[in-house]
């Protein structure tokens, strides 16, 4: 038997509990050539809610009352494939349930040794790889002045540590003053600022009084409009997300300054993270050992259980989390 979350409806703005439904499958004996997983954590991720309306995208929609999808890290718990064995760690996209049965090629092998686990959903996974992907995008080097929004999540907060490595100065805000410590004190972002607490291109003049250099947008919106005011002449923009309006039902009148990219001749190029799979490898090698050495620091917000998945999703629209958000599985 195996629980598993689904999609009961689907959300207008904010998702709710309602939108979420858990049900209970039985599981088929394990047929040859297949292996079965339990999971150990599951992510939840902001592009998710792309997926539940029912729009097409570089993704597919959520279907209705069905099980949901997401990145997740399980152990083998049987296997009848020569592939795997018994108590291997494995991450799949087979999120928001407790088992399933599934072929070896539809799982990434990981290695038990590096702990918690759920790193490989964070740091060393998708969103991990997201940072890096996007510093590679915008050529970050060396001298650069890099402002980040959303810079206290999962992606944000990683492309900060990694853009420090680099040698860049780095600008991040954040929507509280627990963020904003933990931004300056434990990511050891130059500075950080509370984009609540007053426009966000009074902020940004404020730090950066001589302008920003490469611009790393998580959040789309005001912090958009702000960066594209701040940027030098060539100055560079990775268009990663725009959570801002994730749950907006029509689509915002976008910047009112768009002409900056004209007149300050900037680039603003857009990503998605699976354009890069061919490079896991070497993405794996650098954060992985950034991380050994402990040149980059780990930080996520843990929640337990399956039914608590929902809460955690929704969180992410309310700012619950630091760093990366990943549900427990007992
Ligand atoms: N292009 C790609 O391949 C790719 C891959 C992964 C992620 N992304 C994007 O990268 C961004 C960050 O993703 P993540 O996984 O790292 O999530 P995350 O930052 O860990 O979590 C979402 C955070 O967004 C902030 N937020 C929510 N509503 C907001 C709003 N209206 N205005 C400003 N900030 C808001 C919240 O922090 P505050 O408390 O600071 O508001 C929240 O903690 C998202 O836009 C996501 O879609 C893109």
């Amino acid at each position: 038997m195996s629980h598993e979350i689904r999609l009961a409806s689907r959300p207008l703005g904010i998702p709710s509990a309602a939108n979420f439904s858990r049900a209970q499958t039985e599981l088929i004996t394990l047929p040859d050539q297949q292996v079965l997983v339990r999971n150990l954590f599951m992510s939840v991720d902001p592009y998710m809610r792309g997926r539940m309306n029912d729009r097409k995208s570089y993704v597919p929609p959520f279907e209705l009352g069905k099980v949901l999808e997401g990145g997740a890290v399980g152990e083998v718990v049987e296997s009848r494939a020569k592939e795997f064995k018994a108590g291997d760690a494995v991450v799949s996209n087979f999120g928001w349930r407790e088992y399933f049965i599934t072929a070896p090629k539809a799982l990434h092998l990981v290695s038990r040794a590096v702990q918690p686990l759920s790193v490989y959903l964070g740091a060393l996974g998708m969103t991990g790889m997201t940072a890096w992907a996007g510093l590679n995008l915008a050529e970050v080097k060396a001298g650069d002045v890099i402002y980040i929004s959303g810079a206290a999540g999962a992606v944000g907060n990683v492309a900060g540590q990694l853009a420090k490595l680099r040698g860049c100065k780095v600008i991040g805000s954040a929507g509280s003053m627990e963020k904003v410590k933990f931004l300056r004190e434990e990511c050891g972002f130059d500075i950080a600022f509370d984009y609540k607490t007053g426009p966000v291109l009074e902020q940004l003049k404020l730090e950066a009084p001589d302008g920003i250099d490469v611009y790393f947008d998580n959040v789309g919106g005001e912090a958009l409009e702000a960066a594209l005011a701040t940027l030098r002449v060539h100055g560079r923009i990775t268009a990663c997300g725009g959570i801002s309006g994730y749950n907006e039902e029509k689509p915002r009148p976008g910047p009112a300054n768009l002409f900056n990219i004209t007149t300050k001749r900037l680039t603003m190029r857009g990503m998605i993270v699976s354009d890069s799979m061919d490079r896991r490898s070497e993405f794996e090698k650098e954060v992985g050992g950034y991380l050994q050495s402990g040149k980059l620091k780990i930080k996520e917000t843990v929640v337990d259980g399956l039914d608590q998945a929902a809460g955690a999703f929704i969180g992410l629209f309310t700012g619950t989390n630091i760093g990366k958000m990943v549900v427990k599985l007992d």
